[in-house]
C-alpha cells in the first residue's frame, strides 16, 4: 500500500480494532526493556510498567518497547533538597573538559601517594622541553595542554567533540597549538587495521612527523601513535578512571553503562602496544575512590560524561536519583572506585 504524499496513511480495519482492545495474551508475554517486570494496559494507547516509573506508548496497535521512546510518571518527592540539587546541578556552567564546578562536591582520592596526574604532567613537561613537535590527542577544551607549556614550534591537537572544537582552539591559540577535528573513532584503540578497513580510525597526520605523543584521559590506537611519531619519538598517557571496580553510578542507578567502561571490556592496552612495537619504558597503575558528597554532584557528571550511563535523562531516572539522595544522605556520600594508569613508549 503507498500513501498519498502529504496524507496520513490509512489504517486497515484490523489494526485499528487491535488498536483499540490491547490483545491481553499479548499484555500476559510482555516485559520492560528496562527494568523485567510485567506491563499493564489501562489505556489503549499506553503500556506501564508494574516494576519502574517508565510507561511506553502503542502506536497504531504496534507496542514501541524502547527504553528512548517511554516516558516516566513524574513522582512528587515533596523533598525540597533533593530539587535543590537538580536543579543547581542543570545550572552549573560546563565547556571543554573543565569540570572545576564539582570541587568539593565530588573528591577523589588515591589508594597510595599522590594521583598519577602530578606525575604525568611533571614527565609531560621534562618532555616537552626536549622536542620541537608534539601532539595532544583528544585535547577536550585544551584545558590540561595549556597547563603543560611552554610547547614546542609543532603543536597540534585533536578532538571530536563538536563543542568543544572551538573552546579549545581559543585556549590553545595563545600557545601556538593547530587544533584538528578528528573522527570519533580515532579514539578506537584498534586502529584502521592492515588495508586501512576502517579510514576512519586513521589519526589524519602524516607518518613520522611528531617527538612526542601525549593522551590524558583519551583512549587512542597505539598503531596510529607509532606510525605518526618520529623513531625515538615517545608517547606518554594518563588513563583516570577507566575499568571500574565495584559498585558504579550505573549499577547505583540500574543504568546501562558504556561496554568499554567495563571491567575486561575495555581496551586491551598492553596487547595493542604489543601489536604496535611501541615499547614500554614505564607503566603504573594506582588505584582510586571517588566520592558524590551529594546527589547534585553525580547528575552533573551523568549529564556531561555520557559514557557513565549511555541513556540517561532526568525524567526517566528521577525515581532512582531520589533513592540515591536518601542513600547519600544516610551514608554521608556515594564512592565509586576506578583506577588511573600512566604509560610511557618510545617507538625504536
Ligand atoms: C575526557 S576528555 C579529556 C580532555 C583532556 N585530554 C584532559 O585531560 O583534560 C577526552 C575526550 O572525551 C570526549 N568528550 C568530552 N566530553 C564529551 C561529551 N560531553 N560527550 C562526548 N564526548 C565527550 C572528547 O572527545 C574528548 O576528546
Amino acid at each position: 500500500m503507498i500513501a498519498a504524499r502529504g496524507s496520513p496513511m490509512a489504517i486497515p480495519h484490523a489494526i485499528k480494532d487491535r488498536h483499540v482492545n490491547m490483545d491481553q495474551n499479548l499484555v500476559r508475554v510482555l516485559a520492560c526493556p528496562q527494568c523485567g517486570e510485567t506491563l499493564d494496559c489501562h489505556s489503549d494507547d499506553r503500556l506501564t510498567c508494574t516494576g519502574c516509573s517508565l510507561s511506553y506508548p502503542v502506536h497504531d496497535g504496534i507496542p514501541a518497547l524502547l527504553i528512548s521512546a517511554a516516558d516516566a510518571r513524574s513522582t512528587e518527592f515533596n523533598d525540597p533538597e533533593f530539587e535543590k540539587f537538580l536543579a543547581e546541578a542543570v545550572a552549573a556552567p560546563f565547556s571543554g573538559w573543565d569540570l572545576s564546578w564539582l570541587a568539593d562536591r565530588c573528591t577523589t582520592t588515591t589508594d597510595d601517594g599522590p594521583p598519577l596526574v602530578e606525575a604525568y604532567d611533571g614527565r609531560a613537561r621534562e618532555l616537552l622541553q626536549q622536542t620541537s613537535s608534539v601532539l595532544d590527542l583528544g585535547t577536550g577544551g585544551g584545558e590540561h595542554l595549556s597547563r603543560l607549556g611552554p610547547l614546542p614550534p609543532l603543536a597540534v591537537a585533536t578532538e571530536s567533540y563538536r563543542p568543544n572544537l572551538s573552546v579549545a582552539a581559543e585556549r590553545l591559540a595563545p600557545a601556538g597549538v593547530h587544533v584538528l577535528q578528528a573522527d570519533p573513532n580515532t579514539h578506537h584503540s584498534g586502529g584502521p587495521q592492515p588495508g586501512n578497513r576502517w579510514p576512519e580510525r586513521r589519526l589524519p597526520l602524516a607518518d613520522n612527523t611528531f617527538d612526542l605523543v601525549l593522551a590524558s584521559s583519551s583512549a587512542f590506537s597505539p598503531m596510529e601513535v607509532a606510525r605518526v611519531l618520529r623513531p625515538a619519538g615517545r608517547v606518554l598517557s594518563l588513563e583516570n578512571g577507566v575499568e571500574w571496580r565495584g559498585e558504579t553510578l550505573a549499577d547505583a542507578l540500574a543504568g546501562t553503562p558504556a561496554e568499554w567502561t567495563m571491567p575486561g571490556r575495555g581496551w586491551d592496552v598492553g596487547e595493542t602496544f604489543r601489536q604496535s612495537g611501541l615499547q614500554i619504558v614505564n607503566w603504573r597503575e594506582q588505584g582510586t575512590s571517588t566520592t558524590y558528597r551529594d546527589i547534585g554532584a553525580a547528575v552533573y557528571m551523568l549529564l556531561h560524561v555520557p559514557w557513565l550511563i549511555v541513556d540517561f535523562d532526568l525524567a526517566h531516572y528521577r525515581d532512582r536519583l531520589h533513592s540515591l539522595h536518601e542513600r547519600i544522605q544516610r551514608e554521608g556520600g556515594f564512592t565509586t572506585r576506578g583506577y588511573a594508569r600512566l604509560i610511557e613508549a618510545v617507538k625504536p
